[in-house]
């Protein structure tokens, strides 16, 4: 499928069935698989032969999924996972360990930003949040001699920043560890980030891949390009012996093509056991197969209420990187010319009361916490989504008490704006 363009990827990848089998992909809803031998298991087990023994680690119908990220994205191997957060975690966890650091831009999704900064802390990993916008004096006074990585969000959720790609993986590379980029709104079919020198890519598959708010899901794919092995004492899991996994090292039995995402499978998912349901993985192809038709559906819709609430006398601010003269629209433009999300972020005038008035009338976009859906919704995350996080940090992420997410969904764009506009007459 490489050679194919993306929305033919989007539909096919991952799956051709031969003659006489199944046009949809199959559901393998079994927890595990049977073999004649046990010598032909133990092979599975060595990772000497691939296949399949228990789907708390690998399951055909996910592996059929992945693929087709994989191939959208431009990598060289995925994983699913149940979540976007087990995502994240593996792809951090994965190369950094207790005594480890990461840098991180502080405007990433509060999740992730609870992850890092509260529950991985714990973990003994310290993380360093840098502006997205920050200098790079600043950016380079952020790495330490421990650094394993570096993590952004290509469009933030909820600040829609855009991290500059090339800058922050120079960074990174210059300083001998890889890039790693949730690249959950723009998806694939807007941004391929390792295009820009990114090396591993994570999503929360349950926004637009799925779309349909259906299932949860994740996913990690690696472009290949990080040399583990140019830098094995900083990876020592990739690069020596795993005790725990019969002695392989990872980066020379697998290579850098293969070997983060068969030592998040063989170690991460065999312990934390994070695997996304077939089920699920059947739903989130479902989704996929019209991932590129959703996507121009959403951005034409959020950049028209974009462009309504910019003319607005009742709305303060509008942040969406798709509208001109947005302070990231040029470099959304570089990294996402087709268009970005269908997240638009806006202020009511009227401060944090005015904002939570605004909501309360709205009828066709549903309070929620997701984002990312066909079906058009609504936050107002200070008193959500980033609740845990004080005044400070709230202001570090991007996020003011006035803030309203608006995660525009493919209906009619007429339709979403007089819904907005009633609401606002009201507040
Ligand atoms: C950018 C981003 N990354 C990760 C996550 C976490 O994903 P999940 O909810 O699938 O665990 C989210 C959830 O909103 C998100 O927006």
């Amino acid at each position: 499928m490489s050679d194919y363009a993306i929305n033919t990827k989007c539909v096919q990848g991952g799956y051709t069935p031969g003659n006489g089998e199944p046009r949809q992909i199959p559901i393998i809803q079994s927890t595990t698989f049977k073999y004649d031998t046990s010598e032909d298991m133990g092979k599975l087990f060595d990772l000497e032969a691939s296949g399949y023994f228990y789907t708390r680690l690998q399951n055909p119908t996910n592996d059929m999924v992945a693929a087709k990220i994989c191939d959208m994205e431009g990598g060289t191997a995925a994983m699913l996972t149940s979540s976007g957060q087990a995502a994240n975690f593996y792809a951090v966890f994965n190369i950094a360990n207790c005594g480890d650091h990461v840098v991180a831009s502080s405007t990433i999704y509060g999740g992730t930003y609870n992850l890092f900064a509260v529950t991985m802390k714990k973990m003994g990993i310290e993380f360093t949040f840098v502006e997205p916008d920050c200098s790079d004096e600043e950016l380079q006074a952020a790495f330490r001699p421990n650094t394993k990585a570096v993590f952004g969000e290509t469009i933030a959720n909820p600040a829609l920043t855009v991290l500059d790609i090339e800058r922050f993986a120079k960074a990174a590379h210059a300083h001998g560890v890889p890039l790693i980029m949730d690249n959950t709104f723009a998806t694939p079919v807007n941004c391929r980030p390792f295009e820009w020198g990114c090396d591993i890519v994570t999503h929360s598959t349950t926004k637009y891949m799925d779309g349909h708010g259906a299932a949860v899901g994740g996913c990690i794919v690696d472009s290949g390009k990080f040399d583990w092995m140019a830098h094995a004492d900083k990876f020592p899991g990739l690069c020596t012996p795993d005790e725990s996994y019969h002695g392989i090292t990872y980066a020379e039995k697998f290579g850098q093509g293969g070997a983060f995402i068969t030592k998040a499978t063989a170690q991460l998912m065999r312990d934390f056991g994070s695997i996304q349901a077939p089920q699920n993985a059947f739903l989130l192809n479902l989704g996929l197969e019209s991932l590129h038709v959703r996507m121009a559906r959403h951005c034409e819709n959020a950049l028209a209420v974009a462009k309504y609430l910019k003319g607005s006398p009742k709305v303060a601010w509008v942040t969406y990187p798709g509208l001109e003269g947005d302070k990231y629209y040029d470099i959304a433009k570089k990294y996402m010319p087709n268009g970005t999300c269908g997240v638009v972020s806006f202020g009511v005038k009227g401060g944090r009361k005015a904002a939570e008035e605004f909501m309360k009338h709205l009828r066709l976009a549903a309070i929620e916490t997701h984002v990312a859906d066909a079906r058009t919704c609504c936050l107002h995350p200070a008193s959500a989504t980033h609740r845990q996080m004080n005044d400070a940090e709230l202001a570090a992420a991007g996020i003011t008490p006035d803030l309203v997410r608006m995660s525009c969904g493919i209906e009619d764009a007429a339709d979403l704006i007089a819904d907005i506009d009633q609401a606002l007459a009201q507040v």
